[in-house]
């Protein structure tokens, strides 16, 4: 009976069904591999015994927003924190996107765009990258000035592709057309290259971060934007009230108050993704894409083979059913030890390239 009833727009959506990797080595989510120090996790206990509970939390993340702010470089009204970064993608189109309107997409990219711009009735307008998962500079740039979107959304870097632009090059789309653009930064910390500049000089410019990759606090659930402080009042306005609990907001504080013990991981997670491109690359029948994020994507001979082998070791990486990505596996980078062990297993399954 409630079908008949159910709004048009949510019968095509999929629900989310992200895989449970309970007791396994879990290289599938981009997640970073280390968990925080125990003397920042007996700050956090220390900080979480003193909240009210019987309290809403503070709905205007004040605290939480200088730290963040204080981390970034940016002032406090610049940020709009979010319960992640997921949920920011979902705020940005519910401010700028009406029914109809087009978000353009380079594809291959993070599949909760599309889920999102379907929930509010965007029409998705893709760039397709082809097999080498390559922008064409000149060619986007027309298509961009062709289809002048509502929301254009640059991945960078790119999730699954690990491909990165360069600042000036998305200096030059946002001067294609007259939309909004949504730089979405989740990997930052690993790429080190941020639109943060130009989203305060530019109010058509938003940049989104999360604290769920490098500073691997997936669990707190914290995502954040950066723009100019009159775009960022829209977005306040877009969102659900007290959006981040109390335990959230505090750990968050404390971790950002500590964001130093948390850089050493990032460095050892870009030499050890070299280390990996490296191995991988050796072999016969593996192509890697080079990669400015926690995660190398990967082109196999015979993925059904790889992730058989991988699964009876327990090790989940993540495969994809779109024709695009049919033959490609994402490999996050975890510890040594775990990208050894991942390593080895292609070892068995491929030749080493002659030469
Ligand atoms: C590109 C990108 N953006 C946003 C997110 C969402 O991150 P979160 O909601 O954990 O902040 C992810 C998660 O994998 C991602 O890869």
């Amino acid at each position: 009976m409630f079908e008949k009833l159910l709004a048009e727009r949510i019968k095509g959506i999929s629900p989310y069904l992200p895989e449970d990797g309970s007791g396994m080595t879990a290289l599938d989510k981009n997640e970073s591999p280390f968990e925080a120090e125990e003397a920042v996790k007996a700050v956090i206990l220390e900080r979480l015994r003193e909240i009210p509970l019987n309290r809403y939390p503070d709905n205007d993340c004040k605290a939480l927003k200088k730290a963040i702010a204080a981390y970034s470089g940016v002032s406090d009204e610049d940020i709009v924190a979010g319960n992640g970064s997921d949920e920011l993608i979902h705020v940005v189109m519910q401010a700028f996107v009406e029914p109809g309107d087009k978000i353009m997409l380079h594809s291959p990219t993070f599949s909760m765009y599309g889920f999102y711009a379907a929930l509010c009735g965007g029409q998705v307008v893709s760039y397709d990258t082809g097999s080498g998962f390559k922008i064409e500079e000149e060619t986007f740039l027309d298509r961009i000035r062709r289809e002048n979107p509502k929301l254009l959304i640059l991945c960078n870097p790119n999730n699954p592709t690990g491909g990165v632009l360069g600042l000036i090059q998305v200096e030059a789309m946002l001067a294609c057309f007259n939309g909004m653009l949504l730089v979405d930064e989740a990997y930052y910390e690993y790429s080190g290259i941020t639109a943060q500049g130009l989203a305060l000089k530019n109010d058509r410019v938003i940049v989104l971060r999360t604290l769920s990759k490098g500073m691997g606090l997936a669990g707190l659930r914290i995502g954040y934007s950066i723009s100019c402080p009159a775009v960022a009042a829209y977005l306040e306005r877009a969102r659900p009230p007290f959006n981040i609990n109390a335990l959230s907001q505090a750990a968050a504080i404390a971790v950002m108050e500590n964001a130093a013990s948390f850089l050493s991981g990032i460095e050892s997670v870009k030499a050890e993704r070299a280390r990996m491109t490296e191995r991988l690359a050796r072999l016969k029948g593996v192509v890697c894409y080079p990669s400015a994020a926690n995660f190398i994507l990967i082109r196999v001979s015979n993925p059904d083979e790889v992730l058989d082998k991988l699964e009876k070791q327990r090790i989940r990486v993540k495969s994809f059913g779109s024709p695009a990505l049919r033959d490609c596996l994402r490999i996050t980078i975890g510890t040594p030890e775990e990208n050894n062990r991942l390593c080895s297993l292609f070892e068995e399954v491929y030749d080493e390239q002659c030469g």
